[in-house]
């Protein structure tokens, strides 16, 4: 489904009258430092494998993205972005009934709505801090055959402890969960939360999207690993080549020089955690909004006295594009979310909120 989603970059700067690239777009959740020069350069380098069909099944970017991982190559399918896993898993598991834990990203519950697959929630809320409780989580996994977990959860940023998911799993057996690890490398020690290497659960696919972390929205890669009999059913749906030569060939450039990966993650973890301290800093002191602790590229905050929709117009009259969370099933009018920058533009933007903020105060 295509309405779900974020800002329209388009549309801001139709109103501001302004070029795309004048738009700050801190709506969309991507590495700020990203995407490594590598991936330029490769490209510009190997254009010419759009001459030919690449691989059907996109095997060899599964198989680096196996090695990496020291999984087993027959545990993970290479997609053309996570997107499309989350649309075929409810027909391929033949899922009847899923249960979502939100407020959670909109294309899980789309994805089930286009196989007519009813859907519920367990929501976690603000007064909670959005921490999930694991008992009701539980008991909803007990009436579903299908669960879909976002973890680090977008657009909460809550993150559930490995062990704690691993006996939601276990207790489980004839529900299938699906964790959607996206913005996992985000995280300092997203390792020790990971579930890539769990394949040995039955009941669990993870999917991993190249897209945020690489800064590769554009490419459309991502992956989904876990036991091979659930890869064999997502595999019956699979249609070939649908992940384009350009885009498989980076990938497995990427994963041929492991060596880079983990500094290049370190590097972002560590600009992330001083970026999202100076921002919350900066509002720290602002009446008026309330931000959500996250350990990940974006932050959820609640408005006190201004809509949504007048916030993000006003922030709109600088250029700056943010994220209306009132789509999200379980927020509402009083919920936004930034994706951090770089430290200027982050605290460009926190100025430009704090006037929105005072304005609307004044006029009431
Ligand atoms: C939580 C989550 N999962 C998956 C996706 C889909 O990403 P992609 O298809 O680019 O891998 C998104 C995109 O915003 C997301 O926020």
């Amino acid at each position: 489904m295509i309405q779900g989603h974020g800002g329209n970059k388009q549309h801001l700067a139709d109103r501001m009258g302004c070029r795309l690239e004048d738009i700050i777009d801190m709506s969309s959740n991507l590495n700020p430092l990203g995407p490594p020069e590598r991936i330029h350069t490769f490209i510009r380098e190997n254009i010419h494998l759009i001459h030919a069909l690449p691989e059907p099944d996109a095997a060899g970017m599964s198989r680096g993205f196996a090695a990496y991982h020291g999984i087993d190559s027959g545990c993970v399918i290479a997609g053309n972005g996570t997107t499309f896993f989350i649309y075929s898993l409810p027909l391929a598991l033949g899922a009847k009934k899923a249960l979502i834990l939100g407020p959670a990203y909109a294309d899980y519950e789309d994805a089930c709505a286009t196989h007519h697959v009813k859907t519920c929630h367990c929501l976690t809320l603000a007064e909670n801090n959005f921490v999930p409780d694991l008992d009701q989580l539980s008991a909803g996994a007990g009436q579903a055959d299908l669960v879909f977990i976002c973890n680090p959860n977008n657009p909460t940023g809550a993150l559930i402890a490995k062990q704690d998911l691993e006996t939601l799993i276990r207790r489980h057996t004839d529900t299938c969960f699906v964790v959607d690890e996206s913005y996992l490398p985000f995280v300092p020690d997203a390792e020790g939360f990971s579930l890539v290497t769990q394949t040995h659960l039955p009941n669990l696919v993870v999917l991993s999207s190249m897209s945020k972390i690489f800064r590769i929205p554009g490419l459309r890669t991502g992956f989904l690993s876990g036991a091979k009999a659930l890869i064999q059913k997502v595999m019956a749906h699979y249609q070939p080549w649908s992940v384009n030569a350009l885009a498989q060939a980076v990938i497995k450039d990427i994963y041929n020089h492991p060596e880079d990966i983990l500094p290049f993650y370190r590097q972002t973890r560590e600009f992330i955690v001083k970026a999202r301290r100076t921002f919350v800093h900066a509002l720290a002191e602002t009446d008026g909004i309330l931000l959500f602790d996250t350990p990940v590229c974006f932050v959820l905050a609640r408005l006190d006295w201004i809509p949504a929709p007048q916030l993000c117009r006003r922030v709109g009259d600088d250029r700056f594009l943010i994220r209306d969370c009132s789509n999200f099933k379980g927020l509402s009018r009083r919920f936004v979310r930034f994706s951090l920058k770089t430290n200027e533009i982050n605290l460009a933007l926190a100025q430009s909120i704090k006037t929105a903020l005072a304005l609307a105060r004044e006029q009431g």
